[in-house]
């Protein structure tokens, strides 16, 4: 995973995952706002708002010692368009209804106790139109369907001993990182997103790249 993370900071791969998005870096050069969820010690989002100074990047977590060190790195890099918050995401400000442009999640929601509720929060701070990015662990959701899948047995391991412990321990659904893509498409789409894409992320095989936008709510007159 870390693997993953580091290689998402290389020359170039920033780029072509933000190109994985129709749209994206065009946007992102003339100015939106993004939220990444889960944003931990920040690197992605800061690397992201060094690209792009017209945007502007707000990252939040639940682990206010990770927020401090994001904090930290943005301001020592003199990032005036980028800000991280302590947040739950069941828990966001009123404020950031609709309010930003793009969300990016990486490796979060299937630790989350409740991975449904956290796509309607998710939801409710984007735009009508607007698009996510959600990055999970490539597997399918049946069992027997990742026999072969290179890795599987280590995502076995790291779910049994870090994934569904976190999530059960606060009573929660405890799903791991064989979430899959058919389980995880299907919580999308309850959620009201459309799953435009799923792809490799240019830094690696191991996860999948959901591409997404929020529908628009089209009101009929009479
Ligand atoms: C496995 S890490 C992934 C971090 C980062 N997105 C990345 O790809 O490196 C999951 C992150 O989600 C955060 N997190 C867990 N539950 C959360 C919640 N309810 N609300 C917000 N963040 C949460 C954790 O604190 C942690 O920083």
């Amino acid at each position: 995973m870390e693997v993953a993370k580091q290689a998402m900071l290389q020359p170039g791969v920033l780029e072509r995952f933000v190109g994985q998005v129709p749209g994206l870096q065009v946007n992102l050069a003339c100015g939106i706002r993004v939220c990444e969820v889960g944003s931990n010690v920040g690197d992605v989002l800061c690397n992201m708002a060094e690209k792009y100074p017209n945007s502007t990047f707000v990252g939040f977590d639940v682990n206010e010692g990770v927020v401090k060190t994001a904090q930290l790195k943005a301001d020592q890099k003199n990032l005036r368009n980028t800000s991280f918050n302590v947040h739950s995401i069941y828990e966001l400000p009123a404020s950031w209804k609709a309010k930003f442009d793009y969300v990016l999640v990486q490796d979060v929601m299937h630790d989350l106790m409740d991975p449904g509720k956290g796509l309607d929060c998710i939801s409710f701070i984007l735009k009508e139109g607007g698009q996510l990015s959600l990055v999970e662990f490539n597997n399918h959701s049946d069992l027997k369907d990742n026999i072969g899948i290179p890795g599987a047995e280590l995502m076995y391991i790291g779910s049994l001993h870090y994934c569904m412990p976190l999530s059960l321990f606060h009573d929660g659904e405890g799903i791991g990182i064989a979430w899959g893509r058919e389980k995880v498409t299907e919580a999308l789409q309850k959620a009201g997103f459309i799953v435009k894409n799923i792809c490799s992320p240019p830094n690696g095989e191991v996860e999948l790249h959901y591409v997404c936008s929020k529908q628009n709510i089209v009101v009929e007159n009479d």
